[in-house]
């Protein structure tokens, strides 16, 4: 896995998907830069969540407010009394962890334990094998998942409670080690805010100091009467944001997957109290399918409900991918009830409620959000994309295999050799595309290594223009995929392309 995962990242660096962020000063932990290739997969999924939320629902529009906001905002969110991880430092490594990741990995190594004794067994019975049969009455698989089931009860409460020292205490009974000295000695577990702080202006008191937001859903909160009244709105409907939020987070690994500054795609739903858990249910189906619309196989998807509900959430649940490194969260679906608009009229004084003309009622609509991170759905698509293929007569290619509508080229337009008035056909096709299409124009290097580059970078289409392509003005059109090559009159290519749209 470990593997999958560093190959995921140097081939990102090596075309010019994603750079360490200030790489000549070493890179800053848990920042990235996306490079010429990275902006444009990223711009692509922004848009595609972009026009799939605004422009397919008539009743969810868009804004985009500021990454400052007046601080009281984060009292009233409840941001700055529990937006907390538990920490706990490792006396002889020196080193700082999250306790509850800690823990929770430890759960995980329970999992793969298991995992073994059934594929043990599996190969012992063949295809009698009952795996629920075998898990219910082998004494070491009982005894495996007993255990675990114990401790995640465990867990859980002691993070119902708030209970810092129960989770020190089974980071102790279970003997976890710190990952990087193996040993045990661990500091009592103490909460540390998440919110990165800084000041405003020249004035230099408490007062100044604002956060950077550690989500965009306040800003949707904050705006609601304005979109309401302004857009003249009608529950239910919904506002969606994309924009940077910024989490001094402590686990600052895999890569894109726990960044420090990062992007989220909020949509805040506002529907009548009562019906909430209706509107839940329809937005976590509703979102699954956004999913799969790529065209990427059910398997890597799968939804988590939680255990463990946020200070604003009555029901959430996860959509999570199946990441280099296991099934991880990709998007969080969370019915947050009444609470962010009732502590914003109570902090601010401003009545935060929707009045309905057909009841004459006023009241504070419940929500429903919808909440993706941008990054982590690069990483998911890169990691899904990214593949060795042997092909027919034996040799191999690295394959980018990006959805379509995801791909930060569409189409590369490479003339066959660099003389004859090959460019200047091949410019001209450029030119006719570029205006509907995601074109890359190349030239250098042999048309093989060209062909290769394009599958390693994920371009669906390659159009070869040769010596041919003057006398009848055909191009050879090359399927990453298939390997398939056509021959095509240019007058037809924006058809095609337009028609390729969907898959
Ligand atoms: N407004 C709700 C909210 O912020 P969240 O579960 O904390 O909920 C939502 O975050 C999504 O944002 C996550 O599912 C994840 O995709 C993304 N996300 C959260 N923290 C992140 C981080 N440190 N780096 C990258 N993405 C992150």
């Amino acid at each position: 896995q470990e593997t999958e995962l560093k190959t995921l990242i140097s081939h990102s660096k090596e075309y010019g998907f994603i750079f360490p962020s200030s790489e000549i000063y070493d890179g800053l932990s848990a920042v990235y830069d996306y490079g010429q290739l990275g902006v444009e997969l990223k711009n692509n999924i922004r848009n595609y969540w972009w026009y799939s939320m605004t422009r397919l629902h008539k009743n969810i529009v868009g804004i985009d407010a500021a990454i400052f906001m007046h601080p009281t905002t984060w009292k009233a969110s409840g941001h700055v009394d529990a937006f907390m991880d538990p920490l706990v430092d490792n006396k002889d490594s020196k080193k700082r962890y999250r306790a509850d990741v800690l823990i929770e990995e430890h759960i995980e190594k329970y999992n793969q334990r298991l995992q073994k004794e059934i594929d043990k067994a599996s190969k012992r019975f063949g295809d009698s094998f009952d795996k629920e049969l075998f898990v219910k009455t082998n004494p070491r698989a009982l005894e495996i998942l007993e255990k675990r089931d114990a401790l995640h009860r465990r867990f859980v409460a002691a993070l119902e409670k708030n209970d810092l020292d129960e989770l020190r205490n089974i980071l102790q009974d279970e003997n976890i080690v710190c990952p990087i000295s193996g040993t045990k000695n661990w500091t009592e577990v103490r909460y540390f805010n998440l919110m990165f702080d800084t000041k405003l202006g020249s004035v230099t008191d408490e007062a100044s100091v604002i956060y950077l937001r550690p989500e965009t859903a306040q800003g949707i909160f904050v705006n609601f009467l304005n979109v309401y009244k302004t857009g003249r709105m009608k529950v239910p409907f919904g506002i969606a944001q994309v924009g940077k939020a910024f989490r001094n987070e402590i686990v600052a690994r895999q890569f894109i997957f726990r960044m420090r500054e990062f992007e989220q795609m909020e949509m805040q739903f506002f529907v009548k109290p009562g019906t909430e858990m209706e509107w839940y249910r329809f937005w976590k189906e509703e979102r699954m399918k956004w999913h799969l619309s790529l065209g990427i196989p059910d398997k890597y998807y799968r939804f988590h409900d939680h255990d463990k509900l946020a200070h604003y959430a009555n029901a959430a649940c996860d959509i999570q991918f199946n990441f280099p490194f296991g099934f991880k969260e990709l998007e969080g679906i969370h019915s947050r009830t009444d609470f962010d608009l009732k502590n914003h009229e109570t902090y601010s004084g401003r009545k935060m409620q929707y009045f309905d003309p057909e009841t004459s009622e006023s009241y504070i609509p419940y929500v429903i959000e919808t909440s993706i991170g941008l990054d982590r759905t690069v990483l998911a698509m890169l990691s899904y994309a990214l593949r060795e293929e042997t092909l027919n007569d034996g040799s191999t290619r690295t394959l980018l295999k990006l959805p379509y509508i995801l791909a930060p080229a569409k189409v590369a337009v490479l003339p066959l050799v660099k003389k004859d008035g090959l460019p200047q056909k091949a410019e001209e096709v450029f030119e006719q595309l570029k205006w509907d299409f995601q074109c890359i124009y190349d030239e250098k290097d042999s048309i093989g290594r060209r062909y290769r580059r394009q599958d390693a970078i994920g371009t669906p289409y390659c159009i070869t223009i040769d010596h041919q392509t003057l006398n009848d003005n055909t191009v050879t059109l090359r399927d990453r995929d298939t390997l398939e090559q056509i021959r095509i009159h240019i007058s037809e290519l924006n058809n095609f392309l337009n028609t390729q749209y969907h898959y």
